[in-house]
């Protein structure tokens, strides 16, 4: 008889979200300022990354504490050479029930195909804007969205389940909204309006630039008719809506004005094998250490239980402008959402 690893605040472990890389093609203001990231930024080298078959092993060992879903991410996950072998591996592992990926969609054209022989199915891509001025601007690279959407199309036809993340930020891009929703939902595709967060120390973030879902749903209300859709699991993310005449679906993650952290699952991985509690963690436990320092299965377990056990974080059901300033957090494009 198995018990599912709990923390202090009776949340079971049931996620892992495995950060592949910290670098990027895109230089999204808030997550990666180009002022901060610029030419000169030292990356994680390789030799500090973990390999995959570190990760192969550390994600075993989660698994037989009750992680079930996992999620790559990045930086972006697309720019780890041979992702796909990585993917095999993780679904060869007994117990794990879903696999996703979140990507800014950029290299899809080349890495589509031989994610979904490996066994991928599921792609949450990140677009802010369709408008292509503003599109370029947001994501640092001037690349436009049409090529993002072309790339969604090819990933669709090649049979992958998408959803699109759209970071809303109040003057910046909320005018975006009503287009982004009338567009994907004539796809009959799922799109996820995201809270803008206080991640890491350096992304401008202040509650002026939050739009929140009240005031999102307030918008969309005058244009469509929405009922919301039970949650899939326990502990989903996102709250979803679907639109009484069509199958599309919207959702919302309301980090900032509805948190979500009684029901957190999720642990995480960075590249370098630090496992982390929380998104908004100060620090994390060095696993890669261990690993390479020659550590067998049940000193990881050990060290992986005894973090997991004594977990108190509930950044979101505590952030204030205080904290969202003062407190140290790691960067989001190292972490990976
Ligand atoms: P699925 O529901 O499995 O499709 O994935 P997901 O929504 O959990 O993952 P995704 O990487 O697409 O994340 C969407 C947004 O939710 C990102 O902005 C994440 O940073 C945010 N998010 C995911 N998990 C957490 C969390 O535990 N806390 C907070 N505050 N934000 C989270
Ligand atoms: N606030 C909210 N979401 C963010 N993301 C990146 N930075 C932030 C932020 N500051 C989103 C990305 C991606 C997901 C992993 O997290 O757009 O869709
Ligand atoms: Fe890259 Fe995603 Fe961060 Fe944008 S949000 S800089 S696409 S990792
Ligand atoms: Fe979980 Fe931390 Fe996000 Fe709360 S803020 S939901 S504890 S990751």
């Amino acid at each position: 008889n198995f018990h599912p690893l709990k923390d202090m605040l009776q949340r079971p472990i049931r996620d892992l979200r495995i950060s592949v890389t910290d670098r990027c093609n895109f230089r999204c203001s808030y997550c990666m300022p180009k002022e901060i990231f610029g030419d000169d930024y030292a990356f994680l080298p390789q030799n500090e990354c973990l390999s995959f078959e570190e990760i192969h092993r550390l994600t075993k060992l989660f698994v037989s504490l009750g992680v079930k879903k996992i999620r790559l991410t990045g930086g972006e996950p697309l720019m780890r050479r041979n992702l796909s072998d990585l993917v095999s591996q993780i679904l060869s592992i007994d117990g794990v029930e879903d696999v996703g990926l979140t990507t800014n969609g950029v290299l899809l054209g080349q890495q589509a195909k031989p994610l979904y022989d490996a066994g991928l199915r599921r792609l949450n891509v990140s677009l802010d804007a369709l408008d292509p001025e503003l599109f370029g601007r947001l994501n640092g690279r001037g690349i436009k969205p049409d090529f993002i959407l072309k790339q969604i199309e090819y990933a669709r036809e090649i049979g992958f389940e998408i959803k699109i993340n759209m970071v809303v930020q109040k003057g910046v891009n909320d005018s975006e909204i009503l287009p982004m929703a009338a567009y994907f939902k004539e796809q009959g595709i799922t799109l996820r309006f995201i809270e803008f967060m206080d991640v890491g120390n350096d992304n401008g973030w202040s509650f002026k630039r939050v739009l929140t879902k009240k005031e999102i749903f307030e918008r969309l209300k005058n244009m469509y008719e929405l009922e919301p859709v039970d949650q899939d699991y326990f502990g989903e993310v996102a709250k979803r809506y679907r639109y009484k005449d069509s199958d599309a679906q919207l959702g919302f993650i309301t980090s900032v004005s509805e948190s979500f952290c009684s029901s957190c699952t999720r642990a995480r991985l960075s590249c370098d094998g630090k496992f982390y509690t929380c998104l908004f963690a100060s620090g994390g436990f060095d696993l890669r250490q261990m690993l390479r320092n020659g550590a067998n299965d049940q000193e990881l377990l050990d060290v992986i239980t005894s973090v997991w056990e004594q977990r108190t974080d509930r950044y979101s059901d505590e952030r204030t402008e205080q904290t969202a300033k003062n407190r140290k957090k790691i960067n989001m494009s190292y972490i990976g959402g």
